[in-house]
């Protein structure tokens, strides 16, 4: 066999060609090292989307031409012989952008931009092959994109204005459609617009959409005969093989050799697991392993057939074969539905997955089931040997099959079902779209005409350490008549002795392992009775036995003061950066270019929660050709220890580590892949100490900062004395991690002897520059901190983002060199830190009519291994203690918490969520205590004008009523509790529930001197305008709204004025962008410095009327006018002393309301939100657009914190959810079905302080996500009184699938119950 070594290949239109490419090289890394940097880096691990690009492929066989969406971060470089690639870059510009591109952009779907190339290629790879899809189409689309900042809902949007409605039918033969207006088939312009469900924004003209005017497949490519190749590099061998013979010959050659074809599980492997595969064998392009056939009694699939492929080929059986022989087929069907996402299914295959044998494989249970057969081939001296191996001998032990070394999975043989036999797949998942199964099943059973079952195949996923069958009950069920109700409670009996899972099980949730086995035992036996006309079923157990199905989604904004008159500030207009954002040419730290000399640096860390370090050693590191240098707590020139409020940091850990990930020191090499060999050569000894990880072990071990928060205010004792009733009783929320999509980065430039130009995306850039001078030893003045924009931060680049600029600047200072560090996913979820987990106390007095005098509450929050914020947390917390409700007598106490997880840190909401959480869920409690209604409870506590709150704050043009009541009656609150009422006692499994809250959200930042900002404004000779301000742009849409007041207060057209970035030496000693004060503070400094500007013009501009701006400009330079200005603006009124519990505390109030109805299924946990309304109370908004985007996307980032975001350590207190796979973010399909959004209308708005009367948004809607909890728990509710079970229930935040099972405490959780014995830990835990 001879072997070319050279790669050829297209990518944007134009042919490539790479003589031996390193095959351990992606295809992300190659396009973002030839300056395509709009393809991005979220995660590595094709868990987010960010790197999607588009693989177009011929068939020449088929004589087609195929499109696919892919994870660029899996798929190797060296796989792409042969195909066309269309990265973000080939399809638009800023200029001339893709349809898609411009509709993202005008329909406000692209906030952060992190995300978007990603979403837009998504789409893009949909459109390609199918110009004409369904609504649902488009939605689907997205399953493999993360978006943390919009809530989806926009980017949906955009999707649908290329749907077709009439296509929604996917049987229907669609026909090319002529899209007439904007673009969208219910366009207005065809008068079939549905005004409830259409934001009140201006209509937006778009482009038209023209399928045929894309990029076409090469010609050249068409003719393009593929050889077999061999690339190599000192670490790595790849062979690519084009057909059958060659590959059974290389893999005789190489016994040992890996075969890659989707890298779905191999790039893992390399990537996270250290696995090292020397030679691997592609075997993606051998058309003997993609080929399928119909056979008599079975389907036969090339093992290579993607799982995208083998979807297409499952519809075609499912016409081509008989009703009854398609039973294995539909199930399978159906199952790969959920399998992973768009981009993993388009690329991994069969033989991929079944050779992987991952216990949660949602395909092994139907092969295994069916009895399916699987045919091995290998070389038996130059001849091709075949032999088939039935699937249930296959797999001979963990990780173990029966394959020879020689031997390659050639293909699949699943059967036909017979007559009588009944197949059905089941999943539950963390998340129901985009994850891995937590258990899911194919059960298969034969009857005959007697309904007894003759044959009964149970798969399991996820109960053992592989996939696995059931023969207890197998044997059980078999002669035994299906539809006797006996039966099936003894076949359960027999299940659960089958799975004894014990309480420290790998994987944990033992108990709700075992109850999703009797979960979907129950919906098949249903689910076949029904079927096979063995008995009807009663309606309330027939609504069950599927699982929840989402319908299409829709969404509407009700603005309610647009644009108020004024010409610019209140416009919705897009963010300032969309076009470019959308088009890939937006900039972030990685993509910036790389300056000759320049560095990586990645960090050391440690691996303990507490110990000692006794020594540390990089020698072996250093010895690594390309390894610069290693940086430890001796290498810092200036001062090693920092701290936000107490000095408790260290840049590099001297003595002592506090937490697993904690820095210790800094390698620095020429490429990030050296530094991370590196780094896992760096010796350290630990001497390890106890340590503590939960909030419940450090009560218990009295661990906590020095530092206690607490007011009061009234007579408590007296308080209590006065009621009627006294409750006591606890509520306790989990972590939640930032998951910006842009990870933690810096890029350290050194200057002229000691000048630093510093590139960091961080939210405090005034902090950076002083910290690194600091940590250098040298002035403030030396250094520069500059910020572009920042890909979404959510706090989380307050502080955190400090620890590795600082860092850096220490290599840097040494080596004189740039140096760059982008931290992975997993590092930067290691190494920053999250959202306080909370434990409340609570104690509380009412009246016998509900009215509450006094209440107590004890706050412990998880600060981590470092103080960070958590004093501050503590204290905004105990000022959110009140939440909407007036209570005379309180005593808020907050016990910041000292253990040894990585440092918890700022988060939006800075600890209000939490305190809104414990609030609630203590209302709720006592409501059902004393047996009244927990919304006539909220409403008669409900704040009223005038009252003052527990920190003396009298409320003023105070409308939480009006709002609150303005969504009770959109939402139709009462009437559709009514109708939950009707649902809920006709449908078994199947529960909804429906929750109300009103919020109150203070604005100002309670340290005084931080409410403060500045701004500088500069006039160009031509007119232009640059102004620069001390907020940073992280997808917020800060820059957008400043451009709008500085281009109104100019009077000037907008688009003659620009902001080019946030840095230090422009506006000095700015205030860190957060608190949701971001437009407020700047936008008033903005306003100050262009007012000034103004002032100065006016006379020239009343002496040129008829001029331009720029001839006026002119006439005041030639008079020496000053044409820059700078602003300045300190918040009025407040200043709040807590000792004294005197001054104003906040300078207004940002107010909301949500209403959201969930349904669950309580034999899975499953649940999906039906509907949401919220109105918020934003003033008079300097863009609804922005704010509704931010309403929403907080909206959405609080119902993951409240739902499937759970992070979890091991107990040897490593972080568990280090990604992605395991760490669920909500996805596109996770937000409620019927979304609508209101603004306040009534408001007395002149009164607000605050910049043209606005009110800051970015954090309050977060809290609403607690709607959704709430309604989880009614939920909940309504299934327990099913069974009689009316004790309170007890339910932590997050409302995962497995505490929402376990929760409805019904007669099969009691059954499976998994106790814990003495000395057992869990697998992991919560802290
Ligand atoms: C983000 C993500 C989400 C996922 N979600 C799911 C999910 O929901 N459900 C699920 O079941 N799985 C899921 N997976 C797992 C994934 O489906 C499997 O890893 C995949 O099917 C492997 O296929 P591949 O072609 O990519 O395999 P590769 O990574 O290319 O190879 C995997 C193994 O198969 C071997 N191999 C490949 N072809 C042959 C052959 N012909 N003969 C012998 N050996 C061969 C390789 O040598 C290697 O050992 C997910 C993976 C990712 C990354
Ligand atoms: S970077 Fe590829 S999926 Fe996240
Ligand atoms: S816009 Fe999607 S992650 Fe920021």
């Amino acid at each position: 066999m001879t072997f070319g070594n050279k790669l050829r290949f297209y990518l944007n239109g134009t042919s490539v060609e790479i003589d031996n490419p390193d095959p351990d090289t992606t295809l992300l890394n190659y396009v973002r090292s030839i300056g395509l940097t709009g393809t991005k880096l979220g995660c590595g691990e094709g868990g987010c989307g960010a790197c999607t690009i588009m693989i177009s492929s011929y068939n020449q066989t088929l004589d087609k031409i195929s499109h696919i969406s892919a994870n660029a971060c899996l798929t190797p470089l060296c796989s792409i012989d042969g195909k066309h690639i269309i990265t973000i870059e080939g399809i638009g510009n800023v200029k001339n952008p893709h349809p898609i591109q411009e509709r993202l952009a005008l329909l406000h779907g692209s906030q952060c931009g992190f995300c978007t190339p990603g979403v837009v290629m998504s789409l893009y790879s949909l459109l390609r092959n199918n110009p004409n899809p369904s609504e649902e189409e488009a939605e689907e689309c997205f399953d493999g994109n993360l978006c943390r900042c919009t809530g989806y809902r926009p980017i949906l949007d955009t999707a649908k204005t290329f749907a077709c409605v009439e296509n929604n039918d996917p049987y229907k033969n669609h026909e090319p459609q002529e899209y007439v207006g904007c673009g969208k088939v219910d366009c207005c312009k065809l008068n079939n617009v549905d005004t409830t469900f259409n934001h009140n924004f201006s209509q937006i003209q778009f482009k038209k959409y023209d399928a045929t005017q894309e990029l076409i497949f090469p010609p050249s490519l068409m003719k393009y005969a593929p050889g077999p190749l061999h690339f190599h590099s000192s670490k790595t061998k790849w062979f690519r093989p084009v057909n059958l013979d060659q590959l059974l010959l290389l893999k005789t050659e190489y016994p040992n050799a890996t075969l890659v074809s989707g890298n779905t599980r191999v790039g893992i492997e390399t990537k996270f697991e250290n696995i090292k595969h020397d030679v691997q064998i592609y075997v993606g392009d051998i058309p003997e392993l993609k080929s399928w056939e119909f056979k008599e009694d079975g389907l036969s699939l090339g093992a290579n057939m993607t799982i995208a492929r083998v979807q297409d080929v499952l519809k075609e059986a499912c016409n081509y074969y008989k009703p009854h022989q398609i039973q294995i087929f539909e199930a399978l069907s159906e199952n790969l539905k959920r399998f992973a996402t768009n981009q993993i299914r388009n690329i991994s295959t069969l033989a991929g997955n079944i050779i992987d044998n991952s216990s949660t494989s949602d395909l092994i249970p139907l092969l295994l089931s069916s009895e399916s057969i699987f045919s091995l081939s290998s070389l038996q001296s130059t001849l091709k040997k075949s032999r088939p191996v039935p699937s249930v001998s296959f797999w001979t032990g963990y990780n173990q099959d029966c394959r020879a070394s020689s031997e390659i999975l050639e293909s699949i043989f699943i059967p036909c079902s017979n007559h009588g036999q009944y197949v059905r797949a089941y999943k539950q998942s963390k998340r129901h779209y985009g994850d891995r199964a937590i258990v899911n099943a194919v059960l298969s059973i034969s009857l005959d005409h007697n309904s007894q079952v003759q044959k009964a195949c149970f798969a399991f996923g996820g109960m053992n350490r592989a996939v696995v069958r059931a023969p207890n009950a197998e044997n059980f069920v078999e002669g035994k008549k299906w539809g006797d109700e006996n039966v099936l409670e003894q076949l359960i009996e027999v299940l659960c002795e089958e799975f004894q899972l014990s309480f420290s099980v790998i994987g944990g949730m033992a108990t709700y392992r075992k109850t999703l086995i009797i979960g979907f035992i129950n919906k098949f036996w249903y689910d076949v009775t029904k079927s096979a006309n063995i008995a009807a079923l009663s309606p309330d157990i027939e609504n069950s036995i599927g699982e929840i199905k989402r319908s299409i989604s829709k969404g509407s904004q009700t603005i309610g003061r647009p644009e108020e008159g004024n010409k610019i500030v209140g416009k919705a207009i897009s963010h300032e950066s969309a076009i470019k954002q959308t088009t890939g040419q937006a900039v972030y730290i990685d993509d910036m270019p790389r300056i000759e000399g320049e560095l990586c640096g990645v960090f050391v860390t440690s691996q303990k929660p507490h110990a000692k370090i006794l020594n540390i050693d990089p020698t072996q590191a250093l010895n690594i050709p390309g390894v610069k240098g290693f940086f430890s707590s001796k290498d810092v020139p200036g001062k090693n220890s920092w701290g936000i409020f107490i000095e408790d940091e260290e840049i590099f850990a001297s003595k002592e580590v506090f937490y697993v990930g904690q820095i210790i020191g800094l390698i620095v090499a020429e490429t990030k892949k050296i530094a991370q060999e590196a780094k896992d050569l760096v010796k350290i000894e630990y001497e390890e100490l106890p340590y503590i990880l939960t909030i419940e072990e450090a009560i218990e071990q009295n661990s906590y900062y020095p530092m206690t928060p607490q007011l009061a205010q009234g007579d408590i004792e007296k308080g209590f004395k006065e009621v009627d009733h006294i409750f006591e009783g606890e509520a306790r929320s989990g972590a939640q991690e930032h998951f910006y999509m842009e990870t933690n980065a810096a890029f350290i430039i050194p200057k002229e002897e000691e000048e630093f130009e510093v590139h960091s995306g961080t939210q405090n850039p005034t902090q950076t520059q002083r910290n690194i001078a600091e940590a250098l030893g040298i002035a403030a003045n030396k250094v520069t901190c500059r910020v572009k924009r920042v890909g979404g931060a959510f706090g989380g680049k307050e502080i955190k983002s400090l620890l590795i600029s600082m860092g850096l600047a220490i290599g840097a200072w040494h080596l004189k060199k740039p140096i760059r560090c982008v931290l992975d996913r997993n590092e930067d979820m290691i190494i920053t830190g999250q959202r306080h987990p909370f434990l409340g106390r609570w104690k509380i007095g009412l009246t016998k009519d509900g009215k509450i005098l006094a209440c107590e509450l004890k706050f412990y929050l998880n600060g981590g291994g470092t103080s960070d914020v958590s004093k501050e947390v503590a204290q905004v917390a105990i000022f959110a203690s009140d939440a909407s409700y007036y209570i005379p007598n309180v005593r808020f106490i907050g016990y910041p918490c000292k253990t040894n997880i990585h440092s918890n840190t700022a988060f939006r909401g800075f600890g209000q969520p939490q305190a809104l959480f414990i609030v609630e869920t203590m209302l709720n409690d006592v409501a059902e205590r004393m047996g009244i209604n927990a919304n006539e409870l909220r409403e008669k506590n409900l704040y009223m004008e005038g009252q003052k709150t527990p920190y003396n704050q009298k409320l003023e043009n105070w409308c939480l009523p009006s709002v609150y009541q303005q969504v009770k009656e959109t939402s139709e609150f009462e009437k559709r509790k009514k109708e939950i009422e009707e649902f809920n006692s006709n449908n078994k499994w199947r529960k909804r529930g429906i929750a109300l809250l009103p919020i109150k959200y203070g604005v100002s930042y309670s340290a005084l001197f931080m409410n403060q900002a500045g701004a500088l404004v500069h006039i160009y000779l031509d007119g232009s305008v640059l102004i620069s301000h001390g907020g940073v742009e992280m997808g917020q849409g800060l820059h957008t709204k400043m451009l709008q007041i500085a281009s109104e207060a100019l009077d000037v057209p907008i688009n003659t004025v620009h902001l080019m970035e946030y840095a230090t030496n422009l506006v000095i000693n700015s205030s860190p962008t957060s608190g949701s004060l971001g437009s407020d503070l700047n936008g008033n400094a903005v306003h100050n410095a262009c007012k000034i500007l103004a002032e100065r013009l006016k006379p020239y501009r009343e002496k040129m009327p008829d001029k331009s701006f720029g001839e006026i400009v002119k006439a005041a330079y030639h008079d020496r006018v000053n044409l820059s200005a700078n602003g300045f603006y300190k918040a009025p009124d407040i200043g709040y002393d807590i000792h004294k519990n005197e001054g104003q505390l906040f300078l207004y109030y940002t107010t909301g309301a949500a209403c959201s109805e969930v349904e669950i299924d309580t034999l899975t946990g499953d649940h999906t939100i039906l509907r949401t309304d919220i109105c918020m109370d934003i003033g008079r908004s300097l863009n609804y657009a922005i704010d509704v985007g931010q309403i929403e996307g907080g909206f959405i980032q609080g119902v993951g914190w409240c739902t499937n975001e759970q992070t979890l350590h091991f107990p040897n207190g490593n972080l568990y959810t280090t990604g992605p796979e395991k760490y669920k973010i909500p996805g596109a399909r996770d937000i409620p079905q019927d979304f609508r959004i209101y603004t306040y209308k009534g408001a007395k708005s002149s009164n607000i302080k605050s910049i043209h009367s606005s009110k800051g948004i970015g954090e309050p809607p977060l809290l609403l996500g607690n709607t959704v909890f709430f309604a989880i728990r009614e939920a909940i509710k309504a299934a327990r009184k099913c069974n009689n079970n009316n004790a309170p229930v007890v339910l932590r935040l997050p409302a995962t699938p497995e505490r929402i099972r376990i929760a409805c405490d019904d007669e099969i959780v009691r059954k499976c119950k998994v106790e814990k014995k003495d000395g057992e830990v869990p697998w992991v835990i919560e802290t």
